[in-house]
């Protein structure tokens, strides 16, 4: 049997199982209720934050009433087919080909125009019992200039049976005629706690054991969006065969630098062992980490340490497991907050000039080996100050 990644297994099946877009939810379960839902709607938000989940759920809703546990009975049951026609009417829905409910993706019909076609057919009753054709319109913002006309037609003066879920991650690029006939609703991004959440009880259906540190990572991984998060998870499974799921392995999937070498690294670099600090670096691109990389984990590592200097251990905007935290309160003893901002901007600087250097590597050492002895200065700085300390001057 082939294998169905998991972010199409596990789709919302009612509407409060869409992390983290229960405002909307309980805004569409209330028009509902009140029936009193919009011809048209337009769904905005980054990729994967439950834009189609929504679209198909509010469709099922409008078509197939029943089949939804937390959506209010309709009004008018006896407008409705029997119950195991809803319920296969809200299966095709969720798979994405059911004949009432059209989705088009406004990214791949745009060469045949198709779309066009299928928005001019607006006017054609529903078949097979259905109270409603809806229109599923996902990134509308790719639609052709024809199609976006037959659209506006359309939307222009709605028959009463039809209703269009535009969905887009740019609705600036929406025609305004089009938007201000849509009531919108902004998608907001996953925060990384909730996304944790729903990754371990994906981890427990599928009877998959991870500790915490491992699903906490590749939530924050997922930058606000469950899909990505859950395809990673996908990707850190396949790799992990038939062992445990460990921090180690989500590195080795993204190319990522091992962490505990990358903690020696900074190590070297708060003792000001230059020397120890270049071998590190050396040995993490031997790893075959890409420099790019190697920054980019250095800059994230830099502002952890400077988030628990500045903030404290406990604060929120730390988001390390028990394990990791540990070892960073440790290691942020040896710098204090001007100096991880001063790394912090010289990394920065150092991605920014090695994209159009001939020799990024030669960029790379001497930034390391310049930030290994401005911990040096600051340390003779500090003694020759005695505590009075002027952090950007003794840094440059
Ligand atoms: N808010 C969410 N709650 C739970 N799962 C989600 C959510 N958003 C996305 N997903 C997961 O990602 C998959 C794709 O989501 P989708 O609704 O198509 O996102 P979008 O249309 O915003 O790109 C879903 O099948 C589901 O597994
Ligand atoms: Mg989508």
């Amino acid at each position: 049997m082939s294998y169905t990644v998991l972010a199409r297994r596990y789709r919302s099946n009612a509407f409060d199982q869409v992390v983290g877009q229960e405002p909307i939810a309980r805004t569409l379960r209330n028009a509902i209720a009140t029936n009193r839902v919009a011809h048209a709607y337009l769904f905005t938000g980054t990729r994967g934050v439950g834009k189609t989940s929504m679209a198909r759920l509010l469709a099922r809703a409008l078509n197939a009433p029943l089949t939804i546990t937390d959506c209010p009975p309709p009004h008018n049951p006896d407008q409705y087919p029997d119950k195991d026609i809803q319920q296969r009417m809200a299966e095709a829905i969720m798979r994405g080909d059911d004949l009432n409910v059209i989705e088009i993706d406004g990214a791949s019909n745009r060469s045949v125009d198709e779309a066009r076609q299928l928005i001019a057919n607006a006017g054609l009753a529903p078949t097979n019992q259905a109270r409603y054709k809806i229109y599923i319109i996902d990134e509308v913002h790719m639609l052709t200039r024809e199609a976006f006309n037959a659209l506006l037609k359309t939307m222009e003066e709605p028959p009463p049976h039809v209703k269009f879920i535009l969905c887009t991650t740019e609705a600036h690029k929406v025609p305004v005629t089009i938007q201000s006939r849509c009531q919108r609703f902004d998608f907001r991004s996953i925060p990384a706690a909730r996304i944790a959440e729903h990754l371990a009880s994906v981890l427990q259906d599928e009877g998959i054991e991870a500790d915490a540190a491992v699903v906490h990572q590749i939530a924050r991984l997922g930058n606000g969006s469950m899909r990505d998060a859950l395809s990673l998870l996908d990707r850190v499974i396949a790799a992990a065969g038939n062992e445990p799921l460990s921090t180690r392995l989500i590195d080795q999937v993204l190319g990522l630098p091992d962490q505990d070498l990358l903690a020696s690294l900074v190590d070297a670099i708060a003792d000001g062992h230059v020397a120890a600090a270049l071998q590190r670096t050396a040995d993490l691109l031997d790893r075959s980490v890409a420099p790019e990389q190697l920054v980019e984990s250095l800059i994230e590592r830099f502002r952890q340490l400077m988030l628990i200097r500045a903030c404290g251990p406990q604060s929120d905007l730390i988001q390390l497991s028990d394990d990791a935290l540990r070892a960073a309160v440790e290691q942020s003893h040896k710098l204090d907050v001007p100096a991880l901002v001063y790394a912090i901007a010289l990394c920065e600087n150092l991605a920014r000039s090695a994209r159009s250097s001939a020799n990024p590597r030669a960029l790379l050492d001497a930034a390391i080996a310049r930030l290994a002895l401005a911990e040096k200065m600051t340390d003779v700085a500090d003694l020759l100050t005695a505590g009075a300390s002027s952090p950007e001057k003794k840094k440059l």
